[in-house]
């Protein structure tokens, strides 16, 4: 279980300065995320959603506040210990799956797999696991591109949780999908945040995703309206 882990916003404030004009996207945000539930970022477009997922991550910094897991103050990270951090604690899942289209489906699954030091056979075998139980073994040797929008979608989320990590976030996850396949990309995390007590935190506008989770917060006005 990873119900110990947590990711805190400490008055976290974010703005973007662009010629004169300075425009505040987060403005002293104070959140507790716990690993084990799942949680909507919702709001407008321009909100913010965006800019709160690369901050959570560690990918944008923000302009005043702090941003922990756990303890760690995710922000004094040099590039090794962030990498560190990414492979192990978070996984990451875009509006587009980006899989590396010099690998097959099977290596782009087993992608963190390799760079942790699994041998290869052994990440092989997990991810063909992994790629069974979400109906796609019979893709495992083609090209990402021969796949489906939604289906290379479930790729990138397999990829994104081969280490199991306490929390995944994912921006907009179903942006590119039918209801449909957007329906399989949400039952899929929601099982997989269950099944491990994992945390996870989507940004989306899509009413489907947010019914689907624990908590909905809405970005507005820089802060959210709980
Ligand atoms: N690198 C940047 N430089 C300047 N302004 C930025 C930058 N990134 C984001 N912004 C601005 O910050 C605001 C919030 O953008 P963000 O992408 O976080 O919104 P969002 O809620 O994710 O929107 P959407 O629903 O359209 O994805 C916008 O006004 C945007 O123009
Ligand atoms: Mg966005």
């Amino acid at each position: 279980m990873n119900t110990k882990h947590t990711f805190i916003l400490d008055s976290v404030s974010k703005a973007f300065t662009q010629g004169e004009r300075t425009i505040t996207v987060l403005d002293n945000l104070t959140y507790t995320f716990d690993a084990g539930r799942s949680y909507a970022i919702t709001g407008a477009s321009g909100s913010g959603k965006s800019t709160l997922m690369h901050i959570l991550c560690g990918l944008d910094t923000p302009t005043d506040g702090l941003v922990y897991f756990d303890k760690l103050n995710i922000n004094k990270f040099d590039v090794r210990q962030r990498s560190f951090f990414l492979n192990k604690n978070v996984g990451l899942v875009f509006q587009e799956p980006l899989l590396l289209t010099e690998l097959s489906v099977i290596e782009n699954v087993m992608l963190k797999g390799l760079i942790i030091g699994y041998e290869y056979a052994q990440a092989h075998a997990h991810a063909l696991k992994l790629l069974e139980k979400v109906g796609l073994a019979d893709k495992a040797h083609m090209h990402p591109r021969s796949l489906s929008g939604g289906q290379q979608q479930r790729v990138a989320i397999l990829r994104a949780l081969f280490n199991k990590p306490p929390f995944l976030l994912a921006d907009e996850p179903t942006g590119n999908l039918d209801d449909i396949a957007g329906r399989v990309i949400v039952d899929l995390l929601c099982e997989y945040q269950r099944e491990w007590g994992m945390g996870l935190i989507i940004a989306s506008h899509d009413a489907q995703v947010a019914q689907a989770m624990d908590i909905v917060l809405r970005l507005h006005d820089g802060n959210f309206c709980l």
